[in-house]
């Protein structure tokens, strides 16, 4: 097995000097990290941002008269309008904080759900859902009497749109999936879904937090309705997250939560809302959490994207040609498009032995349901162990996954 390099636009070399917990030892072994699909690494770049906060700027937003709030709210705003570029968002008062793609789908569902859905209406998820794209819309269903159902999907992993089309009609009223199984990798063709959806006037929620990594989302593009996605699967910190909409959708919604920066007026006789997107921002924020989410879409966007894709793509083609040689290797889900993720069973050996033993090479991969049980019953499977790749991972991870896994057969 040999090593090498990758695309010609990548230097992957210098990205993983960007990441300095990719130099850890484990367990007396050089950390493998394939777990990115739960987390990813943080470059230097937003280690450096989170604390230039902390030590020069650190204070409240949109708040204080003095230096330092105007400091912290300028590069708070900054952070938003570089999201706002990154999703090609019309305006950055589209771009709503929240801590991560649990929350985003949270306010979608209490917020638009809750005042848009009645008894008979239908909600639409794939069997390919995560919990936190699946739970808010069972709760919110409940109260208001509309459905949950899910989309079937066939055995390769896809979602089986003859199927959704013969499930849609007037009364869908919202199709939420994600653009990428964060359990097996598939990509979903949310562009083509989304017209479907649209033809019947259902919304399309897109669900992003395997996709933002791994190629440019331009919400204008795909004609979503909403989409999500948490930082800390880009690179940026953890609980902070980002919930785009549809203007005339966010600003007909009532608000999420309620307290300080989000009114407008407020007396004992009545409350007014702020404006977008303070309106959906209740509390002193994660005003940290933002500034790091900053930095990491701008080192994202110093990086070549399309040689990150290229090799991206072909970690996961080498992984399935090993993939082919190990005895008693199974993946699960073998969808038309993947990216970035490998899900699998090795024979005589539990999913969950299998990652304690991978961690004592140092190997770092998930293993269980992926919080997404629906689609470990619809394979018959407790859950899977699953490699997950992004820019910084190289053939030699795959190698050192493989003669891992043939320590174990
Ligand atoms: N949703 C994350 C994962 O797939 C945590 O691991």
């Amino acid at each position: 097995m040999d090593s090498h390099p990758v695309s010609a636009g990548l230097d992957i070399d210098r990205v993983r000097r960007d990441f300095p917990a990719l130099g850890l030892e484990v367990h007396g072994h050089p950390l493998v990290y394939l777990d990115n699909a739960a987390t990813t690494q943080k470059p230097e770049a937003v280690i450096e941002a989170i604390s230039h906060y902390y030590r020069f700027d650190n204070a409240n937003v949109h708040r204080g008269a003095h230096a330092l709030s105007d400091r912290a709210t300028t590069a708070f705003e900054q952070s938003r309008e570089a999201v706002a570029a990154f999703l090609n968002s019309p305006h950055s008062r589209q771009i709503i904080w929240v801590r991560g793609v649990t929350e985003g789908v949270n306010l979608v569902a209490h917020s638009w759900g809750r005042s848009n859905l009645e008894e008979g209406d239908r909600v639409l998820l794939p069997y390919l859902e995560h919990h936190s794209d699946i739970v808010p819309w069972q709760m919110v269903c409940a109260a208001t009497g509309a459905t949950v159902e899910p989309i079937p999907i066939l055995d390769s992993g896809d979602i089986d749109l003859d199927a959704l089309d013969g499930m849609l009609d007037e009364r869908v009223k919202l199709v939420a999936l994600n653009h990428v199984s964060n359990a097996i990798g598939t990509v979903n063709p949310v562009r083509d879904i989304i017209r479907r959806a649209h033809a019947v006037g259902a919304k399309v929620l897109v669900d992003g937090a395997q996709a933002v990594a791994h190629w440019p989302v331009d919400v204008q593009a795909l004609d979503c309705d909403f989409y999500t996605f948490s930082g800390h699967k880009l690179f940026g910190p953890t609980g902070i997250g980002v919930l785009w909409g549809r203007e005339e959708l966010l600003d007909a919604m009532p608000p999420f939560l309620g307290g300080g920066e989000m009114i407008e007026r407020v007396s004992f006789e009545g409350t007014t809302f702020n404006s977008l997107p303070f309106k959906f921002e209740a509390g002193t924020p994660n005003i940290a959490g933002v500034i790091g989410l900053g930095a990491a879409v701008r080192y994202v966007n110093g990086l070549d994207r399309a040689g990150a894709a290229v090799h991206e793509a072909s970690l996961l083609e080498y992984t399935l040609e090993l993939a082919a040689d190990i005895p008693g290797l199974t993946r699960v889900g073998a969808p038309l498009e993947s990216v970035g993720i490998f899900s699998f069973l090795l024979e005589g050996c539990h999913p969950s032995d299998l990652g304690m033993l991978l961690d004592q090479q140092g190997i770092a991969v998930r293993t269980g349901h992926h919080c997404t049980q629906p689609l470990m019953d619809r394979y018959g499977v407790p859950g899977t162990a699953r490699a997950s790749y992004t820019i910084y991972n190289t053939r030699d991870d795959v190698d050192a996954l493989f003669e891992g896994c043939l320590l174990y057969t």
